[in-house]
């Protein structure tokens, strides 16, 4: 059957949002747009759990010298960002030990035709793909674990992550079926909808803004300065014309159509009203007023970002307790998992 038309499915469980963000850099517009700003959001409406996910993150080697901070990092950019620890559960995926026993048991549910199919895994690897870990190719399968370790709903996420929530529906489908446990997993239903799913590069407006991309400048961090991000946009790649009046204008001119869309989505209008505003300006009085918007939104940030870099333990205390809430959502849920499979002992 095609999942998507029925996320649900059977599963008559609670509503439950998870997340989660690799500890490999600083954050940047593209991650904030795409999915942070959604978990502001969603902690108002539905149980949320936020984690770090150094797991995925040594799919390719990190230095042990840099992994905590790198982890403690992002906590912070949640919390600066407003995820409250009072709403929501923010923790790192490795104090969870659910995420790798669950990951092990789709190991062996997924298909390795599956696997070989996820675009992801294709464009990191590259002509590499022999030479890469066991890791990065199962990479997919730890987080359809993630997810469904607590059985969760939704999963807000930029569109990038498209191919591996279906690949995760199509594990909790598998499991389901071939278990004989209909509605046991939820099919989770990616929440990618929105402006900003997908923020381009500012120096290539085919390819997506990356961490990995070579090039800073392609990209506005959440920890950049003011100047920075002035610069950054001063920089962007554009084109000699205007500001056209609609959308359609844009088609082939991916570079402002990612401008407009960064203004749209940081704004809060849509795109139409954007076009509207400047239409028939150059760029010298667009991008300008779009550095302010982004100083604007992201300078609070970066100023609660670097108070809480400057309080570790206040982080690692959201981090702890976080970890044992986790931990105690998924324990039961881990539990019926063994039994369901014929474990001894469960
Ligand atoms: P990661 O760490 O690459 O990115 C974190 C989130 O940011 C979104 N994102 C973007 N959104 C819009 N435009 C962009 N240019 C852009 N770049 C990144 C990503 O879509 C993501 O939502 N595999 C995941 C982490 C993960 C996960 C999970 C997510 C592991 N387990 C379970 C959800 C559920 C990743 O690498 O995200």
């Amino acid at each position: 059957m095609d999942a998507q038309e029925n996320y649900q499915e059977n599963y008559q469980g609670p509503q439950r949002v998870f997340s989660g963000m690799q500890p490999t850099g600083a954050l940047h517009l593209g991650n904030y747009l795409g999915a942070l700003t959604k978990f502001v959001d969603l902690q108002n409406t539905h149980e949320c759990l936020f984690c770090i996910v150094d797991l995925h993150a040594v799919t390719v080697f990190q230095d042990p010298k840099l992994l905590a901070s790198q982890t403690r990092e992002i906590a912070a950019a949640y919390l600066a960002a407003g995820v409250d620890p009072a709403k929501a559960i923010i923790y790192p995926q490795s104090q969870v030990a659910a995420h790798t026993e669950l990951a092990w048991f789709f190991n062996c549910i997924a298909r390795v035709g599956w696997l070989s199919r996820m675009t992801q895994f294709k464009d990191k690897a590259g002509k590499n793909s022999e030479r890469v870990s066991v890791g990065l190719y199962a990479y997919p399968v730890l987080q359809a674990a993630d997810i469904l370790a607590f059985k969760a709903t939704h999963v807000p996420v930029g569109e990038d992550q498209k191919q591996h929530l279906e690949l995760s529906r199509d594990i909790a489908q598998k499991f389901n079926n071939d278990f004989g446990v209909p509605g046991f997993f939820p099919l989770p239903e990616p929440l990618i909808k929105g402006p900003g799913a997908r923020i381009m590069s500012l120096r290539d407006g085919t390819k997506k803004m990356s961490k990995s991309d070579p090039s800073d400048n392609s990209r506005i961090n959440l920890t950049d300065t003011a100047d920075m991000i002035a610069k950054k946009f001063r920089k962007a790649r554009t084109d000699a014309g205007m500001v056209p009046d609609n959308m359609d204008e844009l088609a082939d001119r991916p570079e402002v159509k990612n401008l407009v869309g960064i203004y749209a989505a940081l704004s809060g209008l849509k795109d139409q009203q954007v076009l509207a505003q400047f239409a028939g300006q150059g760029f010298g009085v667009f991008k300008p007023a779009l550095a302010d918007l982004a100083v604007d939104k992201l300078r609070p940030i970066s100023t609660r970002l670097n108070d809480y870099l400057d309080n570790p333990g206040e982080v690692d205390k959201v981090l702890a307790d976080g970890a044992q809430k986790a931990h105690e959502i998924s324990a039961p849920i881990m539990a019926d998992v063994r039994k369901v499979m014929g474990f001894w002992g469960a």
